[in-house]
């Protein structure tokens, strides 16, 4: 047992950290005035041993926003548009649920192309979260077997307004939202939009890790400089790592995007996954509602995106399907 002081509000809570801690670091909220805040067990003056002669407090009065069994939180974002984003995080997601993983793929972009690249048009979808119009479990679809979808779309656009106004918390939005449906995953993967808005910071608030897809030209590279140095902000109110930087379009016949891949695993290291080559079999994909792996399981694109399930699934030996 620990006692968790509420820096905004004083209140004393009483949690058991050794069952809710699977990192040392985790966000909760204080149920008497709603503030959150980070927890670092290592290092904080918001936790005290509890003694003997401790005062009573309200039990259970925390609730950990993180920290438990989560899933893990993977947003694919790049402020820059058309690098393979949406591809990425809709093949990304159906290779993990072919492998057997429980996936809800989360799409934040007003142009909703994750529900569209899959074949489907769903009735609601994450406006209708945030909003709180209908109850959460009706805004998510099933999209393919261990496969769910809270699709984005036009109606986001009213929903980014209504953040917008709220005049407390509203970078938590999504992550409150969230809260409620998540517990069921393995993974959650989430696309953006390109640029950076209000929903930007709600996701990269919501997530803990970055994959961040470069195309593999000039201006995307200088897209990903920009993007860290945005990400710094959000650093200092969590921990959120560019993991995986995914390199996109490569054109093995011409040497300039071989020279830049070459850069990025310069600045890199480790970060760089195994490029997805241009591949013509992506660019038709939209226009059939089908993943990669359903209508060409044996290119060049299946076999690189089959990289990267394993790759972030953490197991080369990983089957799909
Ligand atoms: N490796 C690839 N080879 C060929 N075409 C691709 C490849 N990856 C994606 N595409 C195509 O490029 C276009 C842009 O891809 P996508 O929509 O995934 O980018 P995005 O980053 O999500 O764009 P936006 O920023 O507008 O959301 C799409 O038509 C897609 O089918
Ligand atoms: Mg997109």
């Amino acid at each position: 047992m620990t006692i968790i002081v509420c820096p905004k509000c004083s209140k004393k809570h009483r949690a058991d950290t050794s069952r809710i801690v699977a990192k040392k670091k985790f966000l909760v909220r204080c149920k008497a005035c709603e503030h959150k805040f980070v927890v670092n067990l290592d290092n904080s003056d918001a936790v005290q041993p509890v003694t003997p002669s401790q005062p009573e407090v309200q039990t259970p009065s925390v609730v950990q926003t993180s920290g438990t069994k989560t899933p893990r939180k993977i947003c694919v974002t790049l402020s820059k548009g058309g690098v393979g984003k949406t591809t990425t995080a809709v093949n990304l997601s159906a290779g993990l649920a072919m492998s057997g993983f429980k996936v809800l793929l989360i799409d934040t972009d007003t142009q909703g192309q994750s529900s569209f690249l899959l074949g489907i048009r769903p009735a609601a979808g994450l406006t209708e979260l945030l909003t709180g119009e209908l109850p959460p479990k009706e805004t998510i679809i099933k999209a393919r077997p261990n496969l769910d979808l809270l699709s984005g779309g036009r109606s986001l656009a009213g929903a980014k307004r209504i953040i917008d106004k709220k005049s407390f918390g509203s970078e938590w939005t999504l992550s409150e939202a969230l809260e409620k449906v998540d517990k069921d995953y393995d993974f959650v993967i989430i696309d953006t939009s390109p640029g950076w808005d209000q929903l930007t910071v709600n996701v990269l608030l919501y997530a803990d890790e970055i994959l961040t897809p470069v195309s593999l030209e000039v201006l995307s590279l200088h897209g990903l400089a920009e993007f860290t140095k945005n990400l710094h902000a959000i650093k200092k109110y969590k921990e959120i790592d560019l993991k995986y930087v995914l390199p996109t379009f490569l054109d093995t016949r011409v040497e300039q995007p071989k020279d830049i891949y070459r850069k990025l695993q310069g600045i890199y290291g480790d970060k760089v996954c195994t490029p997805i080559r241009y591949d013509e079999e992506l660019s038709k994909i939209p226009s059939h509602g089908k993943t990669i792996f359903e209508f060409r399981p044996d290119g060049d694109a299946a076999a690189d995106y089959g990289a990267l399930v394993r790759r972030i699934a953490r197991n080369k030996n990983l089957l799909l399907g």
